[in-house]
């Protein structure tokens, strides 16, 4: 009997990095891969289901503009419920730390499915920072029975909350696998705005922001810290693909709209967006998975967030915190451009997240965990 597994997902980021999982399970016939997207996010989930040909079994179709984060959590543990009582899969797997992340571990748990979870154990413990992240990563943590954890540190902070031993595997993120199947020199973008950036001639700051928790004042502070800079600094460009969210293309349009060094655009396809990382000079960040995909493009990160849940590159010198308020977000982007001794220290392409081999790893864990495979993979031992 083959292994059935029901992959849930509904946003761009848990999409990107459950891409590549799915190809690994499709392509092994020890199992039957299934695919539910709840669509938390619609229009940016869609563009990574092209890009992967992922096509799903079910969808729920659940975005609303404006959709609380109660909202999200009810439709999903609802929705999600009904399928996994259709498909009685022997595993769910989720990823990382949404909404729909953590109401489908819910719906798994309420009918006894076994919760496998992608992406495990990344803590700031402060529970509202990320909001409402890491209570999300927290709580599907304890709701898990195998915790795929992409680095030793992750690994030891499950560890530390008495998480057995034996259901966590180190496996490496698998951003780093759709990341370099993603990247490629010489790429050629079909946006004529792309198109014309010159990165030798230009420095380009890439920046995107989005995090429920610099809604409202953090978010004035960073667009006004870029009005700034832009100001600042002649040579530089700034591109800024704007998150869907009604509320932040707004505010964005009503600051920013209007400079000729700052491009607005809506969120770019996952193909050109981290082309257009590889070729910039600074990437200006509140996200999480920028802030494992830039240091393994050896980009310099500057993160417009007080805490994070990944601070190994913050560790290795690639990363740095640097908040929410414009006069040290302006400060930190001046010293990286003037300053090319900083720039060098920051710009050192590693890669504490991954080979690239992580979906392989999570699929022989599998394999082992459901009998298939008398001894875990070598790279275990
Ligand atoms: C969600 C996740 C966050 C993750 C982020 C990735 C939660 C609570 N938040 O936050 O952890 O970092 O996704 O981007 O799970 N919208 C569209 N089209 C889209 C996507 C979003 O129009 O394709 C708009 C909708 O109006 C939607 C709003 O954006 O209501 C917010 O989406 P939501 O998923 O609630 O929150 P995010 O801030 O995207
Ligand atoms: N991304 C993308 N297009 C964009 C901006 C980001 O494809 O215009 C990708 C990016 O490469 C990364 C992921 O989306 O893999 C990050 O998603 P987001 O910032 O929305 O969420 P977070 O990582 O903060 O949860």
């Amino acid at each position: 009997m083959k292994i059935k597994i029901l992959s849930v997902f509904g946003t761009r980021p848990e999409a990107i990095k459950m891409a590549p999982l799915v190809k690994t399970l499709d392509e092994h016939e020890g199992f039957e891969s299934r695919v539910a997207v709840t669509a938390q996010h619609r229009e940016m989930l869609d563009q990574v289901l092209e890009l992967f040909r992922i096509q799903p079994h079910h969808d729920l179709d659940i975005m609303h503009h404006g959709q609380t984060l109660s909202d999200i959590t009810c439709r999903v543990l609802q929705g999600i419920g009904e399928i996994i009582q259709g498909e009685r899969p022997h595993m769910v797997l989720v990823h990382g730390d949404t909404t729909t992340t953590f109401a489908a571990a819910l719906a798994s748990f309420y009918q006894k499915i076994p919760v496998g979870h992608v992406e495990a154990g990344l803590r700031t413990y402060d529970k509202y920072a990320p909001f409402p992240e890491e209570m999300n990563r927290q709580l599907t943590g304890s709701l898990g029975s195998l915790h795929f954890a992409p680095t030793e540190r992750a690994r030891e902070s499950l560890l530390d909350e008495s998480v057995h031993g034996d259901s966590i595997f180190v496996t490496g993120n698998t951003v780093i696998d759709a990341l370099l199947e993603t990247v490629r020199e010489n790429y050629v973008f079909s946006d004529p705005l792309l198109k014309e950036l010159d990165f030798e001639r230009e420095k380009v700051i890439l920046v995107t922001a989005h995090r429920r928790e610099n809604w409202g004042e953090p978010m004035e502070e960073i667009f006004s810290a870029l009005n700034e800079i832009v100001g600042k600094f002649e040579d530089i460009k700034i591109v800024f693909p704007v998150h869907k969210n009604p509320h932040l293309q707004r505010l964005a349009r009503e600051t920013l709209g209007g400079h000729p060094r700052v491009h607005l655009i809506d969120p770019l396809d996952y193909e050109p967006f981290v082309n257009l990382m590889a070729g910039s000079h600074i990437v200006l960040t509140d996200s999480g998975g920028l802030q494992e995909e830039a240091p393994a493009l050896g980009k310099p990160v500057l993160v417009m967030r007080e805490t994070t849940e990944r601070p190994e590159a913050v560790e290795e010198g690639t990363v740095k915190l640097v908040g929410a308020k414009r006069e040290k977000i302006v400060r930190e982007v001046g010293k990286l451009l003037t300053c090319p001794k900083d720039y060098e220290r920051m710009a050192n392409a590693l890669n504490p997240y991954g080979d690239g081999r992580a979906s392989l790893r999570i699929r022989d864990t599998l394999l082992y965990y459901f009998g298939r495979r008398r001894e875990m993979p070598e790279e275990f031992a």
